[in-house]
């Protein structure tokens, strides 16, 4: 027997009793006729000591030997210790150790092993099993299974089959590129690994399957941020015989479950908010709504009075920035440079303060006078001791510099609390999505979004005005998932693959097994697909997601710890029949 307790688990109940111990020695203090040990696993710390009048001879001179990262086995007798430690869950006892058993020896790990480590990331990324060791980082992947569990369970009860699809297919559109897998047996042919199941959870619901989740890992080759990953995780779901209100309300129930669950909040029915709506009062089509600062258009106010900055541009647009009117001239400047960067882009920025005795001051008072700026304030909201910030130019881009400068004051002002949740529904995004570059449309979900029926006759006269059946769920800012309503009708299909610019044999060649299914009676069906790690890492608190995942990759998007991406050698190259311009490892 390795153990008789876990290092979490002994606390005065146990005094007296025998009990074995294994563990990692996460700390040895030598006091020269004493030895006191940490000894850590997954469930917590537990002291040991080893003393020289007590403890038998051989035993306490191995003790002296022991480094950190040594995983030992103990026998010994709880004791009662002299002086408690009330911040440790075994801090009221000790193990007088009587037998010690060395089960392997460690190198001197590369960063220490504690809550607070000196490692820096890259380290830490290399040597991700011993960051695993850590609490925080062990805390992380606990929570996620928590969260995984909580949702297996749910969806499970509500009649959902999990059901695995394949990931050696065949390109799914998803908006990003494909990893792809070279065939040995095909010469000269390629998987692609999936970037969703889309199709394949669309072929459940043609085979009847009705409530299919799978919590699955998909693979999108695009740029890395702190929220995306090359190879990431969705809770997956798909319904048939259902409308959009059928799905929003399904996964509004299992998120409020999570949040009610995993977290203990509350949260009332999730408000909704049409992507038009999102984009005109926050910038962006993830609004983070824990917070005010809502965008307010000043064109018809600010416009036509001598000040050319605004006169000639498309949008005017500002926010009010609660309590912020004292900010200095330096701080101001320092708002103004940060807006300018070319992160940003803005060309200024144009500031109100609101003060105290009634008054405005503004980096604008040539051109508008006291009364102007008392009805730009009354416009935003503003209240005394608010400062507005307004910025102009063309709308697109402006409204998504505000959006950022919007979200930066409210971290800067402690406004993004991660203890609350506010989740909330996007819908009626736009079905197509005009690409300037590619001069075509291009789906802005995915091409088997249905439009919304009543815009069917738009499809043809103008099709960048039809909306989609589509949605997102966003949290704190966030989007934490997305899906649609599909089209189950081949004639609809047929016109949105012709309109995305798939001439028929190309439409054939990549879809033809999924147009071929629906011909055989397709059930009108949608569903959603949630960014597990996003959702995770926000129930935690936090927004960087590579923090909840046991084995990320970088930002590079390289696993830095197993050296991947690498090249082949020579004898994969050539059964692979792959040619390469880089030359290969020997
Ligand atoms: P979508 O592309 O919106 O929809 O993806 C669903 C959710 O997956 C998460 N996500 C990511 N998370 C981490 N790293 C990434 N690189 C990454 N990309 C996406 C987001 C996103 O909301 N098949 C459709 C779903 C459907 O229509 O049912 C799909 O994949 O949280």
């Amino acid at each position: 027997m390795h153990r008789s307790h876990h290092c979490g688990a002994l606390s005065i109940e146990q005094l007296n009793q025998k009990v074995t111990l294994s563990g990692w020695v996460q700390k040895n203090r030598n006091k020269g006729f004493i030895v006191w040990i940490d000894l850590r696993d997954r469930y917590g710390l537990t002291q040991l000591v080893f003393d020289e009048e007590r403890t038998p001879k051989n035993v306490f001179e191995a003790a002296q030997g022991l480094g950190r990262e040594f995983v030992i086995q103990v026998k010994g007798t709880v004791i009662e210790r002299e002086s408690k430690n009330p911040n440790m869950a075994t801090g009221s006892i000790e193990v007088l150790v009587e037998e010690l058993n060395v089960l392997n020896p460690s190198k001197t790990p590369p960063f220490t092993i504690e809550d607070q480590t000196d490692g820096g990331e890259e380290l830490r990324m290399q040597y991700r099993y011993l960051d695993l060791r850590r609490n925080p980082v062990k805390q992380n992947i606990l929570f996620r299974h928590q969260v995984t569990m909580a949702v297996r369970n749910y969806l499970s009860d509500a009649g959902f089959v999990d059901v695995e699809t394949p990931y050696l297919i065949k390109s799914t559109p998803e908006g990003a590129r494909d990893f792809v897998v070279p065939s040995r047996m095909n010469q000269g042919q390629f998987y692609a690994l999936p970037q969703s199941p889309q199709t394949f959870k669309q072929l459940l619901m043609v085979g009847g399957l009705d409530k299919y989740f799978q919590i699955v890992k998909c693979f999108r080759d695009e740029d890395l941020r702190a929220d995306r990953q090359p190879e990431f995780t969705q809770i997956d779901c798909e319904m048939t015989f259902v409308e959009q209100e059928d799905i929003l309300n399904q996964f509004e129930g299992l998120t409020r479950h999570l949040l009610k669950e995993i977290k203990g909040v509350e949260v009332a029915k999730f408000p909704r908010m049409s992507f038009d709506e999102a984009m005109k009062t926050y910038g962006n089509d993830k609004p983070d709504i824990r917070f005010g600062m809502i965008f307010k258009e000043f064109n018809a106010l600010a416009q036509g009075k001598g000040f050319g900055v605004f006169d000639s541009q498309e949008l005017v647009v500002g926010i009010a920035v609660p309590d912020a009117a004292e900010m200095s001239r330096k701080e101001i400047d320092a708002l103004i440079d940060w807006v300018k960067r070319p992160q940003i882009g803005a060309k200024g920025l144009v500031y109100v303060k609101c003060n105290e005795d009634g008054s405005f001051k503004s980096s604008v008072d040539k051109f508008f006078s006291q009364d102007d700026l008392s009805k730009w304030a009354n416009h935003c909201d503003a209240q005394a001791g608010d400062l507005i910030l307004i910025l102009s130019g063309e709308t697109k881009t402006t409204r998504t510099q505000l959006s950022a400068l919007r979200m930066e004051l409210a971290t800067r002002l402690g406004l993004r609390k991660s203890d609350e949740f506010a989740p909330l529904w996007i819908t009626d995004f736009p079905l197509l999505e005009w690409d300037e570059e590619s001069k075509r449309y291009h789906a802005m979900h995915h091409p088997f979004t249905a439009p919304k029926p009543d815009n069917l006759e738009l499809l043809q006269s103008d099709p960048g005005a039809v909306k989609a059946n589509a949605y997102d769920l966003v949290l704190n800012g966030n989007e934490i998932g997305g899906g649609s309503i599909r089209i189950h009708d081949q004639a609809l299909q047929a016109q949105l693959f012709d309109l995305l610019g798939f001439t028929k044999e190309e439409a054939e060649a990549q879809f033809g097994f999924l147009i071929n299914a629906f011909q055989y009676g397709a059930p009108p069906h949608g569903g959603i697909a949630f960014g597990l790690d996003r959702l995770v890492a926000i129930l935690g608190g936090e927004e960087t997601i590579r923090d909840f995942i046991a084995f990320p990759k970088n930002n590079a998007g390289r696993d830095v710890m197993i050296d991947a991406p690498s090249a082949l050698n020579k004898e994969q190259m050539k059964e692979l029949h792959l040619k390469s311009t880089a030359a290969p490892k020997e």
